[in-house]
């Protein structure tokens, strides 16, 4: 069969490809240590659950509107104004089937032919696939440790040409967990409002997931200005635990949102009905759940990133947010896919090759695993580089 154009020029996850690998080494008995895991390792919070079951049980199991459930909407316009000072409605809001599909109903309604988008590297896998599928073109920036792998206003201004439409900002980042400060947002939206046509969407997905008292700043929160032009991303996936229950939203001015619940219609309808109340009670409850998780995730990113940094041939940042480490691995000699290939080989040690993130001199470590796990890896990463440097 003759296959589109569109979709021949997109590459499968490498993410998902490793993660298979692992689990079929795993399947034949072999005692694979995982750092590969894009999600949290903890049950989704009790309340969440008994929420949704309720919601079964009262027969909340029909279509529902394909912008979301009214309650839902309200509450995530609500969760924006008081938490991210982003004065939206519940009409702003479209809920969508995780942070990933908002992101791609985006690209489908606002890039085509010719835009030029903005994603600076290392960037989350899926955006620059997302924008061919949308038949528009990725203008990939390239950082790197020294600014904690962001991009700087500079970089953006040199980026920007007539056709650029849109600028990726994700922080926390997949997948270097790097936070930009208020003041480095501050600075990157003066330069997005030197030029009318651009627009930035905000990928805020990880937003709760920080640590050492980190300030998250939402770019639309910085001026009214900047709010017409910023549209926001996020999903319950990280902050809550709720990878399979695949709810996310997008947030934007009128005309977009309900352009995107027009795609939304004539693809996927609404959101599982009764996975939505789950999403409401996690909203409308304590966020003492978050705080949990943030707390274990803290004491695992100081054993992972202390125990990178004795390891002589690897250096990491210590990130700021989400749950991931991205380790140098230029002293090796060997490139991203090797050095990942060789580690489950001969160590059985799973990480995700930088290559699939723009950044082919560095590996990903999620380390939304154990802390056994965590203890052990490390001494296996270990000898696996002392082979090499
Ligand atoms: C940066 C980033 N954005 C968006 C998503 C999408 O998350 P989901 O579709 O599970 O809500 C992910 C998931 O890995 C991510 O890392």
């Amino acid at each position: 069969m003759q296959l589109t154009q569109r979709v021949s020029q997109v590459v499968p996850s490498i993410t998902l490809e490793i993660t298979a690998k692992a689990k079929a080494m795993r399947a034949e008995g072999i005692d694979v240590l995982s750092f590969t895991a894009g999600e949290p390792d903890f049950a989704t919070p009790p309340h969440i659950v008994e929420a949704a079951k309720l919601a079964l049980d009262e027969g909340k199991t029909r279509y529902g509107p394909a912008a979301g459930e009214p309650a839902l909407r309200q509450a995530i316009a609500k969760k924006l104004r008081e938490k991210n000072n982003l004065l939206y409605e519940a009409a702003n809001v479209l809920v969508t089937n995780g942070g990933k599909h908002s992101l791609f109903n985006l690209m489908l309604a606002m890039i085509e032919q010719g835009d030029e988008v903005i994603i600076p590297a290392p960037y989350w896998l899926s955006y620059p696939e997302m924008v061919r599928l949308a038949e528009g073109t990725p203008v990939i920036v390239n950082t790197t440790a020294a600014t904690d792998y962001k991009i700087t206003p500079e970089q953006l201004r040199q980026a920007i040409t007539p056709k650029s439409k849109l600028f990726v900002l994700n922080s926390p980042s997949n997948p270097t967990g790097a936070v930009y400060t208020p003041g480095e947002i501050r600075a990157l939206a003066e330069v997005i409002l030197e030029y009318d046509h651009l627009y930035v969407v905000s990928d805020e997905i990880y937003e709760r997931i920080l640590y050492d008292g980190t300030e998250h700043l939402s770019i639309g929160a910085v001026n009214d200005e900047i709010f017409r032009r910023t549209i926001i991303s996020n999903g319950f996936a990280k902050s809550y635990s709720m990878t399979g229950w695949r709810v996310g939203y997008l947030a934007g001015e009128l005309p977009l949102i309900k352009a995107c619940s027009t795609i939304q219609g004539h693809s996927t309808s609404n959101v599982c009905t009764f996975a939505q109340y789950g999403a409401i009670a996690a909203l409308e409850n304590p966020q003492t759940c978050v705080e949990t998780m943030v707390k274990a995730f803290t004491a695992r990113r100081q054993v992972m990133v202390e125990g990178i940094n004795q390891i002589a041939g690897l250096s990491c940042p210590n990130p700021k947010g989400a749950f991931y480490v991205f380790v140098d691995i230029t002293k090796t000699g060997l490139n991203s896919l090797e050095f990942s290939a060789q580690l489950l080989e001969s160590q059985q040690v799973a990480v995700i090759p930088g290559v699939a993130f723009g950044a082919d001199d560095c590996v990903r470590f999620s380390y939304a695993t154990d802390m056994d796990t965590i203890k052990r890896g490390l001494a296996k990463l270990g000898q696996f580089v002392s082979t090499l440097v």
